[in-house]
């Protein structure tokens, strides 16, 4: 389980001050993913138009450029706006496979200051049942602290 306190103070003190949102991301997936062998795929993908989410920083293998909030994985996180903790993809109708490596996966919304959704958080993981409710609560408070401007856990 990474150290989600100092990945906070990390990401604060290298995000301190900054305001554009693809600076933030590429430094968000940059940190989170080499922060845990878990994550195979870590990124964002943006809210660009109704109903469409498309690509934006991310690590790892490449990733489909775009994805309606009717599909995959990702779309439901945005549809929804509720975390999608997914213990086996193939289990989950409508799961979009980038990569056929891929077993679990966590995407979780990502709102900002004003409180709209500007994309989801999405972590892929080779491990099945990779993630626990504790990395969707502790990434949660971290992206709300990053783009929420929310107060970072103690
Ligand atoms: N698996 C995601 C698609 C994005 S790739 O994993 C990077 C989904 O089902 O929405």
């Amino acid at each position: 389980m990474p150290d989600y306190t100092m990945l906070a103070k990390t990401l604060q003190s290298l995000t301190q001050g900054e305001t554009d949102t693809v600076a933030l991301m590429a430094t968000v997936a940059c940190e989170v993913h080499h922060c845990d062998d878990r994550f195979d795929w870590t990124g964002f993908y943006r809210v660009t138009g109704p109903e469409m989410l498309k690509i934006g920083p991310y690590q790892g293998g490449h990733g489909c450029l775009q994805i309606p909030f009717a599909r995959g994985v990702c779309g439901a996180a945005a549809r929804t706006g509720t975390v999608q903790l997914v213990a086996d993809v193939d289990a989950f109708p409508g799961h979009i496979a980038c990569a056929s490596s891929t077993k679990s996966e966590l995407v979780i919304p990502v709102y900002d200051k004003a409180g709209a959704l500007i994309g989801v958080f999405d972590i892929d993981s080779d491990q099945p049942d990779a993630f626990t409710q504790e990395d969707a609560d502790q990434l949660t408070a971290v992206l709300g602290a990053i783009f929420g401007g929310r107060e970072i856990l103690d």
